[in-house]
């Protein structure tokens, strides 16, 4: 369930018409709802009281959607963070985070980024490699510190999916196998400056089935108990992201409560903190992408061109995983409106700059606006200024209040932040 609806012949998100921020902030925009955001938070931790689990950890995945309001209206309903990189620490800490909460993944982490999340003292770094292990406790030693560690695991499963976003398979770039996983964390438990907290893993998005997170799930919780079995220390279960969303059109993905018995089913009895790292189900269906028609092009050969003021940098999804966004007019419209179909492009110099081909819509003009759904998640955060196209600004929605979270950079800004090279 979201908060964006039609009332009195519009769209609205919680107790405002979009068009009304169309209006104020210009488009393209990004919309978010508090309300969507909160109500997503609670139905995921919600899924897993009265299990017998105890409290999870539920780490959002910041790269979803890493708007600082974002993440500050998720921290104060408790949720954590699960963040990629310094910037992605800094934002949660901005937010106001606590570190206690943060956990840091991510295949690649530099010296850089390894020193400042121990200086942070965030609450688990996920190791993905051995390389890894060895530069964290050379930089722990040299501190004097003892970071919680956990052991990113490749369990070897086929998430289904997208293959642009599957991460489970072992040809996969992340984690290690589960012989290694075994000999890093004895090797861990051995370093005086390292914290073996426990293990983790992550196969995947937009994951619509529960078998193959089942299966994953299962492996871990016999990792987690053959290191106990050899006198190792397994505090804690990181189980990752990757439940799916409903976008219109689309399988429909398990509800959280199917997910969170799952979960339980798994790893009943075995006495762990658990963790999650969910992004896309908290952030998708919380934000819309509004954007306005600057032209329909109709070919007298046949096809027609809804050409839109939001391109493949403003929302990339479509371009890069074929990925369906339902499109919805801003003005309700008629029930016996007839419907044609629209190929709807953005300005972007290439043919990739196509949303989508053949969508059925009601007659639309120059000036009208629609709104792109399911976008709150990896919508902005992917977004690039291509063809010299500035960031789009992003709007967070309370209620009957709304404030821009982002604001949309000048021409000014833009080319200001390109100073010439001195010989120029
Ligand atoms: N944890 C880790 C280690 C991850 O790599 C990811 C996502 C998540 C958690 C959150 O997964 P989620 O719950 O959002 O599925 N840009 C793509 C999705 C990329 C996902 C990358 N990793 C898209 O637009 O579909």
């Amino acid at each position: 369930m979201n908060h964006f609806d039609y009332r009195d012949g519009e769209l609205w998100c919680e107790g405002v018409a979009l068009s009304a921020i169309a209006k104020a902030v210009g488009t393209p925009v990004y919309v978010y709802s508090s309300a969507t955001l909160e109500r997503h938070f609670a139905v995921f931790r919600g899924a897993f009281e009265g299990l017998g689990l105890g409290e999870p950890l539920i780490a959002y995945a910041v790269k979803a959607n890493s708007n600082v309001s974002v993440l500050r209206t998720l921290g104060l309903a408790g949720a954590g963070a699960d963040t990629v990189s310094e910037g992605e620490i800094r934002r949660a800490l901005a937010a106001g985070i606590p570190a206690s909460r943060i956990v840091f993944s991510g295949v690649g982490k530099t010296a850089k980024e390894l020193a400042f999340a121990i200086e942070a003292g965030v609450s688990e770094i996920n190791i993905e490699s051995e390389p890894e292990l060895d530069l964290l406790s050379q930089i722990a030693a040299a501190k004097g510190a003892r970071p919680a560690i956990a052991i990113r695991v490749n369990p070897d499963v086929s998430a289904g999916g997208h293959a642009k976003i599957s991460t489970g398979k072992s040809e996969n770039k992340f984690g290690v196998s589960f012989a290694e996983a075994e000999r890093l964390y004895a090797k861990a438990s051995q370093n005086p400056a390292l914290r073996p907290l426990g293990i983790a893993c992550h196969i995947g998005s937009q994951i619509t089935d529960l078998t193959p997170m089942r299966e994953a799930f299962t492996k871990m919780r016999g990792l987690v108990e053959h290191l106990r079995g050899q006198g190792l220390v397994v505090e804690r279960l990181d189980l990752g992201g990757g439940l799916g969303v409903p976008y219109f059109n689309q399988p429909s993905p398990p509800e959280p409560k199917a997910f969170a018995q799952m979960v339980a089913e798994v790893v009943r009895g075995l006495d762990v903190q658990l963790a999650f790292e969910p992004g896309r189900l908290i952030a998708a269906n919380a934000g819309v992408l509004v954007s306005e028609v600057i032209h329909v092009h109709q070919r007298p050969e046949g096809r027609k061109f809804l050409v839109l003021d939001a391109g493949m940098n403003d929302l990339i999804r479509p371009a890069m995983y074929d990925a369906y966004h339902d499109i919805r007019p801003l003005k309700a419209p008629a029930a016996d409106a007839p419907l044609s179909a629209y190929d709807v492009v953005g300005p972007v110099c290439e043919t990739g700059d196509t949303f989508t081909r053949d969508r059925l819509l009601p007659p639309m003009a120059a000036g009208d606006l629609v709104a792109f759904l399911s976008a709150g998640a990896y919508g902005a955060a992917m977004s690039s200024q291509y063809n010299s196209r500035p960031l789009i600004p992003e709007v967070l929605v309370k209620g009957d209040a709304f404030a821009v979270i982002r604001p949309r950079p000048s021409m000014e800004d833009m080319l200001a932040a390109e100073p010439l090279a001195a010989w120029l």
